[in-house]
């Protein structure tokens, strides 16, 4: 049975769509239009030199989608595409995920990510049952660390030179929330 796409409105003018084929030349454009700001942290943007590119990465996360490995969102704000979140493919072994995240520079400062972030894990939670979510972000990368601060994860470590970007190691910040401390939260 083909499961149905990913929904949720985070507020009067923000949602969180699955990601579909139809929106790569919008992601596209808004990777193309932010490049060095993108590269400075996310070790893909080299190798999304076309919408060809964007569309296969897609076409992959769909299927991830279907097979319960993971769940790849656009976030339309004001009717625009702002950026992505995705899970990395669920460890179900483990009953854990980490997920990763992007906004255009021009959609920075508005609580976008926090919101988006906070309905992925209420869905890893309580819709995938997991029992642990996971953020990594370079050590410097303090607005992408400010997210699962914000959002009450705590710090498990720094692993050292863990993400090559283009041509150096970065080292990774561990955040890590578990199911029964985002309950007691709330
Ligand atoms: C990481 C990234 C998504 C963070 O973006 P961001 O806009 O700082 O994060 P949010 O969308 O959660 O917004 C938080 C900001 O909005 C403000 N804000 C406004 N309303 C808010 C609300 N309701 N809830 C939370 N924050 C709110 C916060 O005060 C904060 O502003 P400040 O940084 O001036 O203090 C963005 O910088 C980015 O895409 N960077 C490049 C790619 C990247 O690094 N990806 C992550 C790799 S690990």
């Amino acid at each position: 049975m083909v499961k149905k796409p990913f929904y949720k409105k985070l507020d009067r003018t923000t949602e969180l769509k699955s990601i579909v084929e139809s929106d790569a030349q919008e992601i596209f454009h808004l990777i193309d239009t932010n490049r060095p700001y993108l590269r400075q942290w996310l070790p893909w943007i080299d190798y999304t030199q076309s919408v060809a590119d964007e569309l296969a990465y897609i076409r992959t996360v769909k299927d991830q989608y279907q097979e319960n490995q993971s769940v790849a969102c656009v976030i339309c704000h004001k009717g625009a595409i702002a950026g992505t979140i995705s899970y990395h493919p669920i460890d179900w072994m483990n009953r854990k995920v980490e997920i990763g995240y992007w906004l255009g520079a021009q959609f920075q400062g508005n609580g976008l990510m926090t919101k988006a972030c906070s309905a992925f894990i209420d869905y890893a939670f309580d819709d995938l049952r997991l029992n642990k979510v996971e953020i990594r972000c370079a050590t410097g990368n303090t607005r992408s660390c400010a997210v699962p601060q914000r959002l009450g994860f705590t710090h498990e470590g720094i692993i050292r030179q863990a993400e090559w970007l283009y041509d150096h190691y970065v080292d990774l910040h561990f955040y890590g929330l578990l199911a029964t401390e985002w309950k007691k939260d709330k």
